[in-house]
């Protein structure tokens, strides 16, 4: 078998603290990893003086051989505060309005690529497979090529593509669509994404399709198709199940004193829709005075991307709307929400997915979101808790099964909230027992080895499955 290389920005880097790393590519891709074995680059997450750049460090932990790289505060700052938070990120997700594309961030972008391309080039065998992920590094391929690599390099992209009016309103959109045509193949979320990045291309008049997944522009060809990412299903429920027990969750459950726990879980992220989600709460409490002190949503929300200006006038926002909602609706013994931000180990997060009656998983878009594949995998059979789902989230997308809403509908959500709790338990655990069943079928090593075989196998056999 083929040594697998894996580079992306974030590295879950190995520490003892246990605390869940954020955000679904670190999660997936170190599940995925720690079976195949493989070697991993990325950054290191600290930066240093432009003359400072160390030699990589190498850690071994299991299976997983980690490269790690400092970057420069310029690059941190143009690179991943600039481009790929200011530009891709909002783009992707279909804000334009919050893009803040500026010429400096943009070649910083595609410097610090070359940079990892550099770094990655002494480590790289000629048999090597090569797997880079998501939107930090779409050049890294036509970087490596231009270094003469001819190994196969695929592409997993974690975010949403959106829609070519949105995508090409991005100034630099033709290089960064040329340059995904280096890779062998191209991974999206859903179907969906894949059809906004070929009608990106054709809109372009870039290229044509080949088949259903084969593409060609000018004299590359290349596969582009959905891997929806997983989770590992029955140890996630085997871990949640094993969280009863913890002293945790026994003080939780007296701090509830009977009340009905709803759950959010997200970094704290302008796409993730926290501040209309507490709108919908809001909405449902004051339409619904009965379910007063009744309920009470516990939203974990890590803080994330703290510099860049837009995610800290979130932090504000969402702790003056959390507190101000407290302030109307709270009394002397009930808070209507407990918001926190901080990240919690995953087995604790497992047991209170578990103990949770509703899920609230409402961003305005996502490219998958495992949060609502966990909080799934975490329920009991015999009293299954439901699972309120954007409709703009890759995950509905297969679990159908969830109450579906548009999180821009407060009042719509605000219903849905209300039929979720009052839901009977028949209905739940028919809809659980579908959605375990489309979790144990597509996990995250069906996802890693979907991919892989794909980028293994050359055009012949991705002829073979495309037909089959
Ligand atoms: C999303 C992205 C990941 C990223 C994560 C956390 O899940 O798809 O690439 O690692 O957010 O964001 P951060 O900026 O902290 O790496």
């Amino acid at each position: 078998m083929a040594r697998l290389v894996v580079v992306s920005n974030r590295v879950p880097i190995p520490d003892k603290s246990g605390t869940a790393p954020a955000g679904g590519l670190a999660v997936a891709l170190q599940t995925a990893l720690e079976a195949r074995g493989g070697l991993w680059l990325g950054w290191s997450g600290r930066s240093c003086a432009d003359d400072a750049v160390g030699p990589l460090q190498r850690l071994k932990e299991g299976n997983i051989e980690y490269a790690l790289t400092d970057l420069t505060e310029r690059d941190v700052e143009e690179y991943y505060q600039g481009f790929a938070n200011r530009v891709l990120w909002p783009i992707c997700h279909y804000r334009l309005d919050l893009a803040e594309y500026g010429r400096r961030e943009m070649a910083g972008y595609f410097r610090v690529n070359r940079f990892f391309a550099n770094r990655l080039l002494p480590l790289i065998e000629p048999d090597d497979l090569i797997w880079i992920h998501d939107y930090h590094l779409i050049p890294l391929a036509a970087e490596l090529r231009r270094q003469g690599v001819t190994n196969r390099i695929g592409f997993f992209l974690h975010i949403p593509w959106p829609a070519p009016d949105v995508f090409h309103a991005m100034p630099v959109h033709e290089e960064i669509l040329t340059s995904l045509t280096a890779y062998d193949v191209l991974g999206f979320q859903t179907e969906h994404d894949c059809e906004n990045f070929a009608d990106c291309l054709f809109r372009r008049g870039l290229g044509k399709r080949l088949d259903t997944f084969r593409f060609v522009v000018g004299e590359r060809a290349f596969t582009a198709r959905s891997y929806p990412i997983g989770i590992e299903t029955d140890d996630f429920a085997a871990l949640a199940k094993r969280a009863a027990e913890t002293a945790l969750h026994k003080r939780m459950l007296q701090s509830l004193d009977g009340k009905q726990l709803i759950i959010g879980v997200d970094r704290l992220d302008y796409s993730k829709g926290i501040t209309q989600r507490i709108d919908a709460l809001e909405s449902f409490l004051n339409r619904h005075p009965d379910s007063q002190r009744k309920v009470t949503l516990l939203q974990i929300t890590p803080k994330s991307r703290s510099e860049v200006p837009e995610y800290e006038a979130m932090q504000r926002a969402v702790a003056e709307q959390a507190g101000r909602v407290n302030g109307a609706l709270g009394t002397v013994d009930w808070v209507p929400i407990r918001y926190i931000n901080r990240s919690l180990r995953r087995p604790a997060l497992a047991g209170l997915y578990r103990m949770a009656k509703l899920a609230l998983v409402t961003p305005l878009r996502d490219g998958m979101n495992l949060v609502a594949k966990e909080f799934v995998a975490a329920q009991s059979e015999e009293d299954p808790g439901v699972l309120l789902l954007s409709r703009f989230a890759g995950a509905a997308q297969e679990l159908k099964e969830a109450v579906l809403v548009n999180p821009y509908d407060v009042e719509g959500t605000a219903d849905a909230m209300a039929r979720s709790l009052a839901m009977p338990v028949e209905e739940r655990r028919e809809r659980w027992k579908a959605m375990m069943k489309t979790l144990r079928a597509n996990d995250v090593f069906t996802w890693c080895n979907t991919f892989l075989d794909d980028l293994a196998g050359g055009p012949a056999a991705q002829k073979a499955r495309a037909a089959s």
